[in-house]
């Protein structure tokens, strides 16, 4: 038994961690849920985004499973992130049928640091305008690029390729850059490269599959994520997961779509994807592939599917559809 922190949050995350709920009872794993609270409506009762409480509940929790909250995102899920020093950001870029994929075959895995690069929060107006602060330090460059290469052995894969721009970040990417292949002398089978970021988004879109598992810094890894999902069709399908040395927290990239919201026609797809990184997190892989599964039939299909992957059905339909799959394995 898992125990797992349930944060539904605001929007459409309340729809899809439902959809998503519901699916996960025909799996074969048991979970303990604890609800917490966060996001805009939980702050218009309490003046807080993210309460203590949450936190607390997280931490005490093997993972989470997080929907999506609204105007305080950043206060929450960067917070979050800070808070339980979850120091990767893994993005798959995976192509699956019945969708808008720009490319059909595509199926590879960005490793993104989490807690520094310009993301660090060090900016200062000066006399001519303002500066940022670009922090890279050996141990987190260290312990991403040992997880990606780590996640590489674990998962069957066979390349990590580190992206940087170390001929003009001398001293910044350098570093990382040269930590990269200190930590890569303990794995000698490991098939490697490196590339500048900027060939990299190029070769996104022409030569996407010669990509396998990308380790790189936070501004870059958070630009080329987006750029993965615009090729393999729409933020109603992408999962995350943010993952720490203790516990692992698994969001749709979308956020609470207030648009979409209280109407049940949002993709539970992205969620549910997202709960499927979780069980490979907790080393359910034997479910995970068969929810993933599940989920592919019906993407294929195209029968029960949301308004953006061309259907009519509703969110809590398609998730039907799913967990009737899932029942018949
Ligand atoms: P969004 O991801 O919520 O929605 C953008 C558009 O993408 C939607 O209008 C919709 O057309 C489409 N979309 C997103 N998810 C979908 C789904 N599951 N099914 C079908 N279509 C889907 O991003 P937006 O509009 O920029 O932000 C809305 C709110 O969400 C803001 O308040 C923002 O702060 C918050 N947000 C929260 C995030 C988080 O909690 N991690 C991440 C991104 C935005
Ligand atoms: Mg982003």
């Amino acid at each position: 038994m898992y125990k797992i922190a349930v944060i539904p949050g605001d929007g459409i995350g309340k729809e899809v961690m439902e959809a998503t709920l519901h699916v996960l009872e025909a799996i074969d794993v048991v979970f303990d849920y604890t609800f917490a609270d966060a996001g805009d409506e939980y702050m218009e009762k309490t003046g807080v985004a993210l309460p203590r409480e949450t936190v607390d509940i997280v931490k005490a929790s093997q993972a989470c499973l997080f929907g999506a909250a609204g105007e305080s995102a950043a206060d929450v899920i960067v917070k979050m992130r800070q808070e339980l020093d979850l120091y990767v950001n893994l993005r798959p870029v995976k192509s699956y049928p019945g969708t808008k994929c720009i490319f059909d075959n595509l199926d590879f895995v960005i490793v993104r640091e989490n807690t520094e690069g310009l993301y660090i929060g060090l900016e200062e107006e000066t006399e001519e305008g303002a500066t940022a602060t670009r922090v890279v330090t050996r141990k987190a460059s260290e312990r991403i690029c040992k997880f990606a290469f780590e996640y590489t052995k674990k998962t069957g894969r066979k390349k990590v390729t580190a992206v940087h721009k170390a001929n003009v970040l001398k001293k910044t990417d350098g570093l990382f850059k040269e930590t990269f292949y200190k930590v890569a002398e303990d794995y000698p089978d490991m098939e490697l490269d490196d590339r500048y970021v900027d060939a990299t988004a190029m070769f996104f879109i022409t030569k996407p599959e010669m990509f396998d598992v990308i380790v790189t810094t936070n501004l870059f890894g958070d630009i080329l994520s987006d750029e993965g999902a615009g090729l393999v069709g729409g933020l109603g399908l992408i999962p995350s997961a943010n993952i720490g040395e203790n516990q692992g927290l698994f969001e749709p990239v979308h956020g609470s779509a207030p648009r979409l919201a209280g109407k049940g026609v949002a993709n539970p797809s992205a969620m549910i994807l997202s709960a499927v990184m979780m069980l490979d997190y907790l080393d359910e892989n034997n479910a995970a592939r068969k929810l993933e599964n599940a989920l592919v039939e019906v993407l294929a299909e195209g029968k029960v599917v949301t308004g953006d992957l061309g259907g009519s059905s509703s969110t809590m339909e398609m998730a039907a559809e799913v967990r009737s799959k899932l029942e018949e394995y």
